[in-house]
């Protein structure tokens, strides 16, 4: 469904000041080394991924105190809405999902490094048919739906098979519709089901040449849509729904300037950006925060 390399070559704008701190580092190393396999992929030469996979182990150490965080960043498309983030974002909502599935770390990296390549046989897909605006013929289609065996075969002997068969079935759908094999839900792993849901949310909740992107809370709709019909895992579906729920009203939470605030109104189309009232310190009591229109103040705590 996602297309994650459209737009390349603005990847290479410097990041946001909102990026700045512990997790910018995150994602500006992730980026760097994501890009890095790209190049090399389309330079014809032997693929290395040994930086992804300490990326990873680094990200997946710092995650659990910065969780809410890089949440935040995924749904801050419009700050940066560049390719490379698609699967920096996916990595961050299939290891968001296989942390609470309460997956053992080993586990975790593995799903952090299927995520980060999954999309990686996209490579081999001509750009012209890959960035097309329009609606793609019959023939493009096939050519896209490549992509997934094209990553397959492109990891052969570069990662572990479990990361390989994430790149391969990220597509296949629990009943049997998807691609390339039209696997089963029995038959397709955990990590590659992780993957489809973090993939099919971001994909759609990300403006696209040819749609706007879908708001979060239809983001949301769509993916218990598409469990219902049997395509995604429900289960699953469920625990990721929760996982990026919003904030209710009520919860306490710090912002990234110190103050701690209370989550007052929700935004009913950004979940993840609320309204807050600052309670600390005194001399800001009081200030009303809209989240939503002042996107350099992040949430990074919760009950605080
Ligand atoms: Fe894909």
């Amino acid at each position: 469904m996602a297309d994650g390399f459209s737009r390349q070559g603005a990847a290479e704008k410097v990041m946001p000041p909102i990026f700045a701190g512990p997790v910018g580092e995150i994602y500006q190393e992730a980026q760097a080394a994501l890009k890095d396999v790209y190049h090399r992929c389309r330079m014809g030469s032997h693929l290395e991924v040994k930086d992804i996979q300490e990326i990873v182990a680094d990200y997946l150490n710092r995650m659990q105190d910065n969780q809410n965080m890089l949440l935040q960043m995924v749904m801050l498309k419009d700050l940066d809405p560049y390719s490379v983030r698609h699967s920096l974002n996916v990595t961050v909502l299939a290891t968001l999902l296989g942390s609470k599935l309460g997956l053992s770390r080993k586990e975790l990296q593995l799903l952090g490094v299927g995520a980060m390549l999954h999309d990686v046989g996209k490579l081999e897909v001509p750009a012209e048919i890959l960035l097309k605006p329009g609606k793609l013929t019959a023939e493009e289609f096939a050519v896209i739906k490549r992509h997934p065996q094209a990553g397959y075969e492109r990891l052969d002997g570069v990662v572990m098979e479990e990361v390989r068969r994430v790149a391969r079935d990220h597509h296949e759908r629990c009943n049997g519709s998807g691609y390339p094999r039209g696997l089963r839900r029995e038959e397709i792993s955990l990590a590659a089901r992780c993957v489809a849901i973090a993939d099919v949310y971001d994909a759609v909740t990300t403006d696209r040449c040819y749609r706007p992107r879908y708001l979060p809370h239809e983001g949301m709709e769509l993916l218990m849509m598409e469990s219902t019909l049997g395509n995604l895992d429900l289960d699953l579906v469920r625990v990721f729904l929760q996982a990026i729920a919003s904030y209710p009203v009520g919860t306490r939470v710090k912002l990234s300037t110190g103050e701690t605030a209370l989550v007052i109104a929700q935004e009913p189309e950004v979940p993840m950006r609320p309204v807050v009232k600052v309670l600390k310190p005194r001399r800001s009591a009081g200030k009303i925060i809209r989240l939503l229109t002042n996107p350099s103040v992040l949430i990074v705590e919760v009950d605080a």
